[in-house]
């Protein structure tokens, strides 16, 4: 396998209106991003993704992008933004910026030209179509609830938007959109950005047509997801895209691919094929929604169906592609309060959960206050919530199906994206350090007992050992580039895997329940020393690992040679 910078990687994932304040207007910013620097030093990550600081009305928190070669006012300016820049990459840190380039902002100067006429040059950068039947064209569900075409008075035709209605979809057919695009990668390439996150990339290519979904129980809109996800021309689009700019610099490139398979994720990342390095999948993410429908709909995490997705995608990408890591991201609820236990084994929980994550191959990505612990929130009303699709989704529920307002709270509680994005805990001061002002989405109120300075000056804290994983994986080749394999495929109790590099195994053990399942290694593999690489609780080093009691959500690390 080649060795490549970006696969040594470990990623740290910024969303910057949650990050730090600087200037007291309850928001994050950049001079706030690069005022803690020093902490991601400390930390040990060498890229940071940030997500979109471009100009933007926030429909969607930045993912409405109106300029995309300008800094949203909010955040500051380009000068900060280049400052930011040049601290990151004086300690060593890349930038790797947000590509949101399946839409743009409605505000964007493109689509207030395309909406004026049907013969506006701009006309044909967005997807319009007339309706059917005195309709909307098809019966797509938008991911943030309605449907994906709204009509437009001017010209009396809809315009596609797979998310809301201020975020219109791209026409990436239309070579002249795609110049733009390119054009505009390279802007940002030129000023010294190390690489792209692609937001759902794998949307751009639209099935022609836009026929309707199929809809046996007769809803008003449906999942439209066959007509747009993995389309047509996407492979001839991102393969365009690697020969016009990313072939041409050192970068690192992530898509976001929602219903990528692995097979697809061999097409997606294989390096012969030219288009991206990995894909963010989402797999692992959907076991706790009821199968075939939205995420809303609840249901426990059973650990051979984690084991089973992870496994998957470990062995599929193998020697083929390139896979990435991740629990958390700005879109996901906290993952000690998924998969852990927030409550009496938030510390224990979070690191193992951590060891299970950054012990596999692939890059892992770290999101903001994951390596603190931070957990979910529970805010008392609807009111206090800011996220466009938990609002929408909400609303359509409660006001228009009558659903309890209860139960719709309670999948709040546990999948909304609001428990991400309160704000970086930095301390016990008020506000949790991250303003002076009032800030824009409430903060936990569990701030005093979860921050980051306790955390950086506990040397036994969730942040350290997430510092330790890092430093683990720069030290040792097999963390990277070692082969994985699956043991106790059917316990529900234990993950554990080895990883496999010519003469080294290393074998990780993780107990993922407050119980204490007993561990049976049943002499599997022959080995002369053993060495303990790292672990959540102290181990007596004496002890025979080939059958012991593991601690409520232990983790282990040993090194076999
Ligand atoms: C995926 C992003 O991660 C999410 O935050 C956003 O709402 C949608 N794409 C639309 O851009």
């Amino acid at each position: 396998m080649e060795r490549k910078w970006w696969k040594e990687s470990v990623v740290y994932q910024i969303y910057p209106r949650s990050f730090m304040d600087s200037n007291g207007d309850g928001i994050g910013d950049i001079k706030g991003i690069t005022s803690k620097l020093d902490y991601l030093k400390e930390l040990g990550i060498n890229v940071v993704w940030l997500s979109p600081v471009y100009q933007s009305p926030n429909d969607d928190n930045g993912y409405d992008i109106s300029d995309y070669q300008n800094i949203m006012d909010e955040f500051g300016t380009m000068e900060d933004w280049e400052e930011m820049l040049a601290e990151m990459h004086k300690r060593g840190i890349k930038l790797m910026m947000d590509l949101v380039v399946n839409h743009t902002s409605d505000e964007h100067a493109w689509f207030v030209e395309s909406k004026k006429s049907k013969d506006n040059p701009y006309r044909d950068y967005y997807i319009w179509r007339p309706g059917k039947n005195g309709k909307e064209p098809s019966n797509w569900e938008s991911a943030f609830s309605g449907s994906t075409w709204e009509y437009d008075e001017t010209t009396d035709e809809y315009f596609l938007h797979i998310f809301s209605k201020k975020q219109p979809d791209v026409n990436w057919e239309n070579p002249t959109v795609r110049r733009e695009i390119y054009d505009m990668m390279k802007f940002w390439l030129d000023k010294g950005v190390d690489g792209f996150r692609m937001d759902v990339i794998n949307f751009i290519s639209k099935v022609e047509g836009y026929p309707d979904a199929s809809n046996p129980e007769g809803k008003k809109y449906v999942s439209g997801h066959e007509y747009f996800m993995n389309g047509p021309r996407i492979h001839e689009f991102l393969n365009e895209m690697n020969q016009e700019v990313l072939s041409k610099y050192d970068i690192i490139t992530v898509g976001e691919m929602p219903g990528v398979t692995p097979e697809q994720g061999i097409e997606y990342t294989a390096e012969d094929r030219n288009e991206l390095q990995m894909v963010f999948q989402f797999e692992h993410m959907d076991l706790d929604s009821q199968p075939g429908q939205n995420k809303w709909a609840l249901k426990p995490l059973q650990l051979t169906d984690l084991k089973k997705s992870l496994t998957k995608w470990q062995k599929g990408l193998e020697g083929k592609g390139w896979n990435s890591l991740y629990w958390n991201n700005h879109d996901q609820p906290r993952i000690v309060s998924r998969f852990g236990n927030d409550r009496e084994y938030r510390e224990i929980s979070a690191k193992m959960l951590a060891t299970c994550l950054h012990m596999m191959q692939g890059t892992p990505y770290i999101y903001q206050g994951e390596e603190i612990g931070m957990t979910n929130v529970k805010f008392d009303t609807i009111d206090e919530y800011k996220d466009i699709e938990t609002l929408n989704m909400y609303k359509e529920k409660v006001h228009e199906n009558g659903e309890a307002p209860e139960k719709v709270m309670a999948s709040i509680y546990t999948k909304g994206r609001d428990n991400a994005r309160t704000p970086i805990q930095w301390d016990d001061s008020e506000n949790a350090g991250f303003t002076t002002g009032t800030p824009w989405i409430k903060v936990n109120p569990n701030y005093k007992q979860i921050n980051a300075k306790q955390a950086v000056e506990d040397p036994n804290s969730i942040f350290h050992y997430y510092k330790t994983l890092i430093e683990l994986r720069r030290k040792h080749d097999i963390i990277v580039y070692g082969t994985y394999d699956l043991l106790l495929d059917n316990d529900e109790q234990i993950y554990t895997y080895t990883r496999t590099l010519g003469d080294e195994k290393l074998l990780v053990i993780c107990n993922f329940t407050e119980e204490t399942p007993q561990f049976e290694l049943k002499n599997r593999f022959e080995f002369t020393n053993k060495e303990l690489v790292t672990s959540n609780y102290n181990v007596n080093l004496d002890e025979d690992f080939h059958s012991f009691k593991l601690r409520p959500y232990e983790a282990r690390v040993y090194k076999l040679t």
